[in-house]
């Protein structure tokens, strides 16, 4: 039997988004149905508006996101109706190079239920990063679906389902930043602010806030950041510099995604240190470096998907750090709206208005 729910669609690049009914069929073999209880507004959902990563139109939008399993296909196994599940686009599937060389957060296997959640008429819809949870139900493959302890609010528990946790994982697990190291962080919306949070649970020492929004600062200081520059007065590679008693950070994460700010990351770090680039930028950006600073500088140049992260290993344990009291997850919730609000949402995002508006059905 097919459900016909409330989604949020977009229908051509720059097209505002609206809501639309949705077509969600039930789960076949390693599927699952899961009732969404709350998603998050993610930057990479006004990518997907833009046409920034693919022109696979129309999208189902939405894709950091929490709620209850519905039904699951005939195959599927440690999956039940009515658990309460954290939706991942990455569903480690064990079998491909990178889960074979132990690298499992390296693996892009992940399914995709794409083309089978259509519009009314049947025109088959993408869902984003194969998640699609800007509805009351979706459908996912069964390994994007990870049981989490059902006592936290859903709409903090859907956060880590994206942004927070690549921020978090970009911190934590990419850069292995480790007490004492300093850390600045470039661009504090929510994934910026989850680097911050990520550092200062790691144990850092200094932790700089980089932003052109002063009150992106304010809040960066409440996650944690022991300084903060605002680049639009200061010359943030500078100001690191100083801060940093003339060395440069020894980790800077990047979580814009512009070339500017990449520039400036690659700067303001110590020599041998790190620059992680979890922002994403589009595709006509180009990045110009001189080649002797890249080899004289030494030190390690990465990019963070999804923090780095293993569904299965972090969310569960995040979930608890945050039931303790150790992980303030809820101070990502600017406001929590209705469905058909997003594209609301989208503008209060680009005027930065806030960290993380958050769908609740
Ligand atoms: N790598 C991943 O797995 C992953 C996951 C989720 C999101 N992202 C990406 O991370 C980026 C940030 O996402 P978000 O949801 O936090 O977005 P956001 O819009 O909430 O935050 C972006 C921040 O960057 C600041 N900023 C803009 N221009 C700047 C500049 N020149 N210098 C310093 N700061 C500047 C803004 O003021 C804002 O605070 C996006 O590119 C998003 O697509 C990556
Ligand atoms: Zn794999
Ligand atoms: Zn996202």
């Amino acid at each position: 039997m097919a459900h016909e729910v409330k989604g949020v669609v977009a229908t051509g690049k720059g097209a505002p988004v609206g809501t639309t009914t949705v077509v969600v069929p039930d789960p076949g073999p390693g599927e699952a149905l899961v009732a969404v209880q709350a998603c998050g507004v993610c930057h990479t959902d006004l990518h997907y508006r833009e046409g920034g990563i693919g022109q696979d139109f129309p999208y189902l939008l939405g894709h950091e996101a929490a709620g209850v399993v519905e039904a699951v296909g005939p195959d599927v196994t440690g999956l039940e109706p009515g658990d309460f599940v954290i939706m991942n686009w990455r569903a480690v599937c064990g079998q491909c190079r990178a889960c074979l060389r132990g690298r499992p957060w390296y693996c892009f296997a992940t399914y995709n239920a794409r083309q089978k959640m259509t519009l009314a008429d049947g025109t088959p819809l993408s869902p984003a990063l194969g998640i699609g949870a800007f509805a009351e139900k979706t459908l996912v493959a069964a390994g994007q679906c990870t049981k989490v302890s059902p006592a936290i609010k859903p709409e903090v528990a859907g956060l880590l389902g994206c942004g927070v946790m690549a921020g978090l994982g970009a911190a934590l697990n990419t850069a292995g930043v480790t007490r004492g190291d300093s850390v600045a962080v470039i661009g504090c919306g929510g994934v910026g602010n989850a680097a911050i949070l990520g550092a200062r649970l790691a144990g850092a020492r200094t932790i700089i806030a980089v932003d052109v929004d002063d009150r992106k600062l304010e809040w960066a200081r409440a996650f944690g950041a022991t300084e903060t520059v605002n680049s639009r007065s200061a010359d943030p590679v500078e100001r690191i510099q100083e801060l940093t008693e003339g060395n440069g950070s020894d980790v800077v994460i990047e979580a814009v995604g512009r070339p500017e700010t990449y520039r400036q990351a690659f700067y303001a770090r110590d020599l041998a240190g790190t620059v992680v680039l979890v922002g994403v930028p589009t595709p006509e950006m180009q990045l110009e470096l001189p080649l002797l600073d890249v080899f004289g500088r030494g030190g390690a140049l990465k990019s963070s998907w999804y923090g780095d992260c293993l569904p299965s290993r972090d969310f569960p344990m995040l979930v608890d750090l945050h039931l303790q009291g150790r992980l303030p997850l809820e101070k990502f919730v600017s406001e929590t709206i209705a469905l058909d609000a997003v594209e609301e949402a989208f503008a209060k995002m680009q005027r930065g208005e806030v960290l993380r508006s958050v769908v609740l059905l």
